[in-house]
């Protein structure tokens, strides 16, 4: 399975990885996690990511791209992976579709977690990460409106969009995704 997930800040996208990564054995790339990584090991990257995030906003495209690209080319990723995280704009979406189509490995589907702004904002006060401090959550919201949302039309065009209700429960919301993956691995299964 190759999967992406949308959704703005506390929508839920590291919480349902961790289940999906195991129910599918696909490993999980997220990359805020991989720039938090990055970022307590020092490297170059880490030492660029580190001001962004601070500030809530987003590292520029080409940094994230060779981020990922490169590590979608490390084995454990040859049967599938879970995207967290990237793309988030459309120069990501397109270099990401790029690379799917020289490794001829298309995307089985892209999940939007949709969640309501006033249940995020309760939901990352209760969780203290460096940038869920109130105006840097402001500015991560206005980055995902404005430079993420358009990627929901960008992959509805190409077929690939579902939608999830993300207000659920936990285990409601991996029952929704289970659901939608089964739907679209086997589409007979339902006629
Ligand atoms: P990133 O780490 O990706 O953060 P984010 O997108 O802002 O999202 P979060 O991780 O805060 O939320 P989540 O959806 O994973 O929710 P979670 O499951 O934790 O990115 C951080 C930064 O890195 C960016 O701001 C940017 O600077 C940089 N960056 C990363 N990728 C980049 C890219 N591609 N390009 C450029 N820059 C990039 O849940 C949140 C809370 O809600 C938890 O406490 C959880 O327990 C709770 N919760 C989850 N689900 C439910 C539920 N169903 N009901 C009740 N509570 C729930
Ligand atoms: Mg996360």
């Amino acid at each position: 399975m190759r999967i992406v997930f949308l959704g703005p800040p506390g929508a839920g996208k590291g919480t349902q990885s961790q289940r999906l990564i195991q129910h599918f054995r696909i490993p999980h790339l997220a990359t805020g996690d991989m720039l938090r990584e990055a970022t307590r090991q020092n490297t170059a990257v880490g030492r660029v990511a580190h001001d962004y995030m601070a500030a809530g906003r987003l590292l520029p495209d080409s940094i994230i791209i060779d981020l990922v690209c490169r590590r979608l080319k490390e084995p454990d990723c040859l049967n599938g992976y879970l995207l967290d995280g990237f793309p988030r704009t459309l120069p990501q979406a397109e270099a990401l579709d790029r690379f799917l189509t020289e490794s001829g490995s298309p995307l089985d589907a892209v999940l939007e977690l949709k969640v309501d702004e006033d249940v995020l904002l309760q939901r990352l006060a209760g969780r203290g990460r460096d940038d869920d401090r109130p105006e840097v959550i402001r500015q991560r919201l206005i980055g995902y409106r404005e430079q993420t949302k358009p990627l929901v039309e960008y992959y509805t065009t190409q077929g690939k969009l579902e939608p999830i209700d993300g207000m659920a429960t936990p285990d409601a919301v991996f029952e929704q995704i289970c659901d939608i993956l089964d739907r679209r691995r086997n589409p007979s299964s339902l006629t």
